[in-house]
């Protein structure tokens, strides 16, 4: 992993805190300075979660596979075969989940669109699935309604099983495009409601466990060049959707899109603000 690709990833964290990180002293490395009543003013609290975790109804209303689908129900691949075929339900109850959020005072929000639900197959010009997108609008709507903030993921580890069957997932560049296409739609659909993005949560684990060590999904053992590929690609993902927000979409819907680095991604990296640089992506990753 070069530094230079860490160094980018941490400017992107940046943009996302840019506000929180006005007016605090992100060189003061004290532990007490993290307690309760020593945030900035503006922090934003909340609460996050991700779609396979969370939702359920993994094959329902026209969701496609996704990659984590397929490895849960392989057995011996999660603690007591377990799956999130209906985990939280939560494509279900999404009154009762934000009436749960108003009993906790949240007024943030983060989840994540499952790729698959919106476009089954990964491609947008194969389909899109309109009852995926009815669940979102209802969901935000319902959030907006309760003034809760809603901070989007666009990639929480969900990848549709097609892409990865057929191309090869994260290890082809042609997936850069998909994934680009698929952010915009989300963009089209939601961006009037949505100012806060996340393209990609823990990018160090989808490539490192997903394509190196195969401990996640899709469960790749290729050693030596998986990891770096799949991290290649998705930097260049990253990138490619930020500027598309930037030139497409920003002016009108005035959002910031960031990424949410865990401290994995720069394991290998010293340097002396690494500390500070580690607080901002756990930070980062709490909202
Ligand atoms: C999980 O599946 C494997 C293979 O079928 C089986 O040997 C094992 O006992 C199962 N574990 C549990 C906790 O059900
Ligand atoms: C990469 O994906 C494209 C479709 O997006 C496909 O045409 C191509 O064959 C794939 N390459 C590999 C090596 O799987």
């Amino acid at each position: 992993m070069s530094t230079s690709a860490l160094t980018l990833g941490h400017v992107f964290v940046l943009v996302l805190c840019l506000s929180a990180a006005e007016d605090f002293d992100w060189t003061n490395n004290q532990h007490g300075s993290f307690y309760y009543g020593t945030f900035p003013t503006g922090f934003s609290w909340g609460a996050g979660s991700s779609a396979y975790q969370t939702e359920g109804a993994w094959d329902k209303d026209g969701k496609g596979l996704s990659i984590w689908d397929v490895f849960a129900h392989k057995k011996g691949k999660i603690q007591q075969n377990q799956t999130g075929d209906t985990s939280g339900e939560g494509y279900y109850k999404v009154k009762d989940d934000v009436s749960l959020m108003k009993d906790l005072n949240l007024n943030h929000y983060r989840f994540s669109i499952s790729w698959p639900r919106l476009i089954p197959t990964g491609i947008k010009s194969d389909h899109i699935n309109e009852r995926g997108i009815q669940y979102y609008d209802d969901l935000l709507d319902t959030l907006l309604e309760n003034n809760i903030t809603p901070i989007v993921t666009l990639y929480h580890w969900d990848l549709p099983q097609v892409l990865q069957e057929k191309y090869g997932g994260w290890q082809n560049i042609s997936i850069i495009n998909h994934f680009n296409d698929f952010a915009n739609l989300c963009f089209e659909k939601f961006g009037n409601r949505v100012k806060y993005w996340i393209t990609f949560n823990n990018p160090w684990s989808v490539a490192v466990e997903g394509y190196e060590t195969g401990e996640h999904a899709p469960g790749l053992k290729l050693k030596g060049t998986g990891a770096y590929k799949a991290a290649h690609h998705i930097i260049k993902a990253h990138a490619k959707v930020w500027h598309s927000y930037d030139t497409q979409w920003r002016g009108k819907q005035k959002g910031l899109v960031g990424i949410s680095l865990s401290g994995d991604w720069g394991s290998l990296w010293t340097s002396p603000t690494r500390k500070t640089s580690r607080r901002l992506r756990d930070m980062c990753s709490s909202t």
